[in-house]
């Protein structure tokens, strides 16, 4: 366990937004977690990777930095094995690990920012593939008693960046571990079409799950600013899921209107379209703008305050309200 005192959050955030954290306390294992939640347990906040946060002042409740190591294999046998992970390892390298060691389910996730334990949390996703395929349990110590508890699939109430610990046990449970069931005869998904031309450019029609991971970073590399250069967050807002009959109306208005019919008979909308449909894609004020190549992405092109994005981010907001009655939903949190 560390703590420091008056730290710059830029240096622990994507964004790389300025602003002063009173107290960070780095925590490598289960009882430091315990140790800081008893000293200060009506004020802690939980930070990963800091990979989908936009700091909007300076914060003085205490910051617990997950970096709690290692991944265990808990069961292994010719088909699958299950693996532990800390909740402070790192997305990114976890999924390459898996690949290295033919451990399939995972490599549609490639450079995600952030850390395992943030995961299961937004049920982070990527490439057709959602953190859900393979979870199998993660541990959390809930807050209030000090307990640990196991969460199974089932009790985790995952939907498209949605889970439980983002509703009901919402700032009640913080996540330590992780576990995922891979496969060791992998079945690749290389349904999505940015991941289908990019193995077809290369001639793959046998993909693995190597040249899955390869096209994923691929992608993503020419698509998304890299955080150690712009400061952003990833997709700023999710994907908005709109009733049938709403959606025809858009269809008739928009003819050109990517969407995705869900199962439950709703419509989901690329809100990078709607974005740049209205005209924001490359917008810059000041330090504060969206993407040139992705329209979902926000971005920090050095000196921009948290608050400057935020309303970058309300205005984005009200345009595509006003022109498609679409309400966003930010994906990033606010501090
Ligand atoms: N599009 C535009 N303008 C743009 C960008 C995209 O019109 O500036 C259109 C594209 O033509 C396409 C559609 O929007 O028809 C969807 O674009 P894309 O495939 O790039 O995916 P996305 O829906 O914008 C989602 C995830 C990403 C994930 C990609 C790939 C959400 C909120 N975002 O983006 O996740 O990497 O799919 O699977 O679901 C993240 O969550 O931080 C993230 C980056």
């Amino acid at each position: 366990m560390n703590t420091q005192h008056h730290v710059d959050l830029a240096q622990l955030t994507t964004f790389h937004v300025h602003a002063t954290a009173e107290t960070v306390v780095s925590v490598q294992s289960t009882d430091d977690v315990i140790a800081v939640l008893r000293s200060a347990p009506s004020n802690v906040r939980i930070l990963g990777g800091g990979s989908n946060i936009l700091v909007t002042g300076d914060v003085s409740d205490v910051i617990l930095k997950m970096e709690i190591m290692g991944r265990d294999v808990l069961h292994e046998n010719e088909n699958t094995v299950t693996i532990r992970f800390g909740a402070g390892e790192s997305w990114h390298d976890s999924v390459a690990w898996c690949v290295d060691q033919g451990y399939g389910g995972l490599e549609n996730l490639a450079l995600i920012p952030g850390t395992v334990g943030a995961a299961p949390m937004q049920n982070i996703g990527a490439y057709g593939v959602e953190q859900e395929r393979c979870f199998d349990h993660c541990i959390g110590i809930d807050r209030s008693t000090l307990q640990p508890h196991t969460y199974r699939a089932e009790e985790c109430a995952f939907g498209y960046r949605d889970s439980v610990f983002k509703r009901a046990l919402r700032d009640r449970v913080v996540i330590t571990h992780v576990a995922y069931t891979l496969s060791k005869r992998p079945i690749v998904h290389c349904d999505y079409a940015d991941v289908r031309q990019e193995l077809d450019a290369h001639a793959i029609t046998a993909p693995t799950i190597a040249d899955i991971f390869r096209a994923v970073v691929t992608i993503r590399t020419r698509k998304l600013p890299d955080p150690s250069q712009i400061g952003n967050a990833g997709s700023f807002f999710k994907n908005p899921v709109i009733a049938a009959d709403h959606a025809a109306r858009l269809h008739a208005a928009f003819p050109a209107m990517p969407s995705y019919p869900q199962e439950d008979g709703r419509v989901k909308l690329p809100a990078a379209w709607l974005i740049d449909q209205c005209g924001w894609k490359g917008h810059r004020r000041g330090d504060a703008g969206v993407h040139v190549n992705q329209a979902l992405v926000l971005v920090n092109y050095g000196a921009a305050t948290g608050e400057e994005i935020h309303v970058l981010a309300t205005e984005i907001e009200r345009s595509v309200r006003e022109r498609f009655d679409v309400a966003l939903e930010t994906e990033v949190n606010r501090w």
